[in-house]
């Protein structure tokens, strides 16, 4: 019988993602294990420093973790939510958002999103608001950034935080300010498929700098590792968890940060030209807000038929997909109470994803388009 590789990938001339090998990888990364620097170490504070100098961010507020999950717990952790205090988060989303809360018995409101743009409804986010809101969870869909001034503006002298999940949005801007500088905290993805990939790996940003200093102290098990002296002695005095990203995954980081600046770029072009050039009245295109730029890590675009637009455009060898699954049909999220969504029911019928990353030149973006409007 014929063997299944269940994990072979779809092989299509155009591809939804693809994964950067930076050059001589393996070389750097023998000789970090041959000269026994393998944990946390130079390696993962060079890639710390040299992302906060690509994306303009202080450096002391920027918190290398494991993934992009460890970095929203942290940023969780730092609010100090107590069990049965309420947050409000978006249903479109990977689990990683929202799960973490649900392991600490934080009482998730689904908001409802636009169904334009995938992300949070401020209309429906201001109607959930109560006295036992303590943060916002915030999903920038697609890499498009939220109405981050809007949600000030509506979360104004209340004492509720702000937390982005960025984790699509690597290189996005707002006011011409790169994600990262708007809010309390803010957690980046280095997973696979991302703009950039560790293997695993995440960064949390941090507004203040006494939240990035206990973040760093949390991340290695409540241990300071600038401490003068025998760091095991260090006395713990808050329990915290093993998330740093050790020096193997950071020599993959800086190696691809060399290139970042570039392939964000080209996710630019590409999305900006499928923009003004995707025409078919069958398709209704993500609305992109004034003032941001999308980091266009996948194109989400909404058609009629989500099967019969698949079958056609992976005919012409484009991937098309979805990505993330409506949390709140989730058995573990049933316990929180739902309002209706009509704009996340719109969003999860209609909605596709179509390639838009480093990888599609700027020939291959002009198929794609073309591709798209004859579909009928
Ligand atoms: C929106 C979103 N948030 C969080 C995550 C979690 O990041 P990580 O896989 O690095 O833990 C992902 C994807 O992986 C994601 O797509």
């Amino acid at each position: 019988m014929k063997k299944i590789n269940k994990f072979k990938i779809p092989n299509f001339k155009y591809p939804l993602f693809k994964i950067n090998c930076p050059k001589n990888i393996g070389m750097k990364i023998e000789k970090a294990m041959k000269n026994g620097e393998v944990t946390e170490g130079r390696f993962s504070e060079n890639f710390e420093k040299n992302f906060s100098k690509i994306f303009e961010l202080n450096h002391k507020k920027c918190v290398l973790v494991n993934s992009g999950t460890s970095a929203l717990t942290l940023a969780y952790r730092l609010m100090d939510l107590k069990k049965g205090d309420e947050v409000i988060s978006s249903p479109m989303t990977c689990p990683a958002t929202n799960e973490p809360l649900y392991n600490s018995n934080i009482n998730v409101r689904f908001a409802d999103i636009d169904r334009y743009t995938g992300n949070l409804c401020l209309k429906s986010v201001k109607r959930l608001i109560t006295k036992k809101t303590r943060a916002i969870i915030v999903v920038h869909w697609g890499g498009q950034p939220l109405d981050i001034v809007g949600l000030k503006r509506i979360t104004k002298n209340k004492n509720i935080k702000i937390v982005e999940d960025a984790a699509h949005a690597l290189g996005a801007k707002i006011n011409n300010k790169f994600i990262g500088h708007h809010s309390d905290y803010v957690c980046f993805s280095f997973q696979a498929i991302k703009h950039m990939t560790t293997g695993d790996g995440g960064m949390l940003v941090c507004k203040n700098l006494k939240d990035s200093i206990l973040a760093k102290k949390l991340r290695w098990f409540g241990i300071s590792r600038n401490y003068n002296g025998n760091k095991w002695k260090q006395d713990i005095k808050i329990s915290g968890y093993k998330f740093h990203l050790n020096n193997l995954a950071s020599i993959i980081g800086i190696e691809q940060l060399k290139t970042i600046k570039k392939k964000i770029k080209q996710h630019k072009l590409n999305g900006k030209y499928l923009d003004a050039n995707i025409k078919n009245p069958k398709i209704k295109l993500i609305r992109r807000l004034k003032n941001s730029e999308s980091a266009y890590w996948i194109y989400s675009i909404l058609v009629d038929n989500k099967n019969k637009f698949k079958k056609f455009i992976n005919k012409k060898g484009i991937r098309c997909d979805e990505v993330s699954f409506r949390n709140d049909k989730y058995t573990i999220f049933k316990k929180y109470k739902r309002s209706p969504l009509p704009g996340t029911d719109y969003f999860d019928k209609h909605m596709i994803n179509i390639p838009v990353g480093w990888w599609i030149n700027n020939k291959q973006i002009k198929y794609i388009a073309n591709k798209i409007n004859e579909y009928k």
